[in-house]
């Protein structure tokens, strides 16, 4: 039976992931894809799969691994990768590639894997999924774009498969692609009402993200530069404006109850992957995981009071416990928009990182520890790296503060990292089509730098500077 592409978008519109909060009685193990041993990748480049050992990432040579990187946004409603119709993904990475960036946290949706599951293992083709999320005119007017810059795509070739070309031309440039849940339902991220905000939120089932993280986990085992994944961008306080969210427990027990399910279900589907692990309150703190404190007890910002927690037995979190335990790396963010850090001066912004997480890496405490008055040693030492942060493209970099202060933080500490973001305009975005970004590295059209000298005379030196 043959159906018009208008009648198979709207087959697909109907999808939601309300309804996919229904899991199906099915077999899940038939639609993912079959770990397949591509190559031998402990003799080459990356020499995976990688581990932690203390503060480092380290390859199967024993060798620790620095990251230096962007973030490539696709968890916009169309759920493919920005950028294709206005660059080449060879062009897009040759440009990544130039600034001596070596990872990239791709970013995406679990809806994409919602979608798989409810076409019974058959993923959407691209200008299925160009229409859903742009509507006809403007879906097919891009999906034509997109064949034309890629054109060994056709309308049909799939989301992961594109996936899979974007993985292996990165390989071909020895750059790791770290796939990252962004949000459940497709869209524009983040603030707390936007219903991907905490675990069993309306936009995120807890079953369907740890459905999607198996699927991404098993995909990853086809491409060697896959190395590692995470568990979830920026968790954060649910509010809904009508009714009260404290059922769903916004606090440390129920962060870390969900996280060890959540890597147990990654390493199950692949134990080679190194899995991140975001923090609390738009992921600027995993204070309690790091310190060892009480979960019960143990203070975070906006959380969920658990009353009797003095009474109750003491939760401590132990990553050495797990299967896991050299699989973990901790990620946090930071921008000048927190709504309860000072990023106005370095001093505090240093002390405020070790206190945050950074203290498990084994750095000293910072001098103005002695203002903050909170800065407790770790229990234990594990990697910890900036996987997004971000200012205006253009002559106020250079005397940004808090970028300066990043900089510095990661140059003095070998802290991995990776800048938000790559993309100089989106397909769709907060219900507008095409919007620019001047935060952006590229530009609008995905031709070149929103701001060159930026490029050349800030992220450049700063790239170089953490491979010397
Ligand atoms: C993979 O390559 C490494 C290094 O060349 C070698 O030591 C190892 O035995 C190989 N493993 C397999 C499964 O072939
Ligand atoms: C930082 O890590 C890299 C490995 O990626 C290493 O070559 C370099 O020596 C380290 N630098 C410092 C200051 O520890
Ligand atoms: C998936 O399979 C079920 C059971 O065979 C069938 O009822 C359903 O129509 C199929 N759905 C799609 C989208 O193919
Ligand atoms: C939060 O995000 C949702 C979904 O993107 C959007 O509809 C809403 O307007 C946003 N709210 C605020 C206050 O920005
Ligand atoms: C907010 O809560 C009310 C009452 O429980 C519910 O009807 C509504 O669907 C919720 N809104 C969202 C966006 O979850
Ligand atoms: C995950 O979060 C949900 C929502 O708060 C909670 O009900 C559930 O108990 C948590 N799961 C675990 C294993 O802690
Ligand atoms: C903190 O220590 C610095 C020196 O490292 C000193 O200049 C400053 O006065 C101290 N501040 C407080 C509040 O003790
Ligand atoms: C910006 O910083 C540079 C050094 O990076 C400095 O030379 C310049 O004077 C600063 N400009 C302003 C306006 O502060
Ligand atoms: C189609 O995309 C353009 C931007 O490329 C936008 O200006 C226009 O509003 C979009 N059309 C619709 C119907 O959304
Ligand atoms: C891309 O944008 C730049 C300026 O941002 C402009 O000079 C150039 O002509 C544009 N190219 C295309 C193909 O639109």
């Amino acid at each position: 039976m043959f159906l018009s592409t208008q009648l198979l978008a709207a087959a697909v519109v109907g999808i939601s992931t309300a309804s996919a909060a229904l899991l199906p009685e099915r077999d899940v193990s038939s639609f993912v894809y079959g770990r397949q041993e591509v190559t031998n990748s402990s003799g080459s480049w990356p020499y995976g799969p990688f581990s932690t050992q203390g503060r480092d990432i380290v390859n199967t040579k024993g060798e620790a691994v620095t990251f230096a990187g962007v973030n490539w946004p696709g968890s916009g409603e169309t759920m493919v990768p920005e950028g294709l119709e206005w660059a080449s993904i060879e062009d897009i990475l040759s440009q990544v590639e130039s600034v001596g960036f070596n990872f990239i946290r791709f970013t995406y949706a679990i809806e994409m894997v919602d979608q798989i599951y409810e076409r019974n293992g058959s993923d959407v083709g691209l200008e299925i999924a160009m229409i859903n999320g742009l509507g006809y005119e403007n879906g097919t007017k891009v999906t034509n774009e997109i064949i034309a810059k890629n054109p060994t795509f056709t309308k049909d070739t799939t989301r992961f498969e594109i996936w899979d070309h974007i993985a292996q031309v990165a390989l071909s440039k020895n750059i790791y692609i770290h796939p990252d849940v962004h949000v459940g339902k497709a869209q524009w991220c983040c603030n707390n009402t936007d219903g991907n905000a905490w675990f069993d939120d309306y936009n995120f089932p807890v079953a369907n993200w740890k459905r999607g993280l198996q699927y991404v986990a098993t995909w990853a085992s086809r491409h060697n530069n896959v190395v590692s994944m995470s568990l979830r961008n920026e968790l954060r306080r649910a509010i809904n404006e009508t009714a009260p969210t404290s059922s769903l427990g916004y606090n440390w027990v129920t962060l870390v109850g969900n996280y060890t399910a959540a890597t147990d279900a990654i390493h199950t589907a692949n134990p080679d992957l190194l899995v991140t692990w975001s923090g609390m309150q738009y992921d600027q703190d995993l204070s309690a995981l790091i310190q060892g404190k009480n979960l019960n007890t143990a203070p975070c910002y906006k959380c969920d009071a658990i009353r009797d927690g003095l009474r109750r037995d003491p939760i401590i979190f132990d990553l050495a416990s797990h299967p896991w335990a050299n699989k973990v790396v901790y990620e946090l963010h930071l921008y000048s928009m927190s709504e309860d850090l000072d990023t106005g001066s370095c001093p505090i912004v240093f002390a405020e990182l070790y206190n945050a997480g950074f203290n498990a890496i084994g750095m000293a405490p910072p001098p103005a520890c002695n203002v903050t008055k909170n800065c407790v040693s770790a229990v234990r030492n594990t990697p910890v790296i900036i996987s997004e942060f971000g200012a205006a493209q253009d002559v106020s970099l250079f005397n940004d503060t808090l970028m300066n202060c990043l900089k510095d933080f990661t140059q003095q500490n070998n802290v991995s990292w990776a800048m938000w973001s790559l993309a100089g305009s989106y397909r769709i975005r907060s219900g507008g089509q095409g919007v620019g970004d001047t935060w952006a590295l590229g530009n609008y059209n995905w031709t070149g730098w929103n701001y060159p000298e930026g490029v050349e005379k800030w992220w450049k030196p700063w790239v170089t500077s953490m491979f010397d």
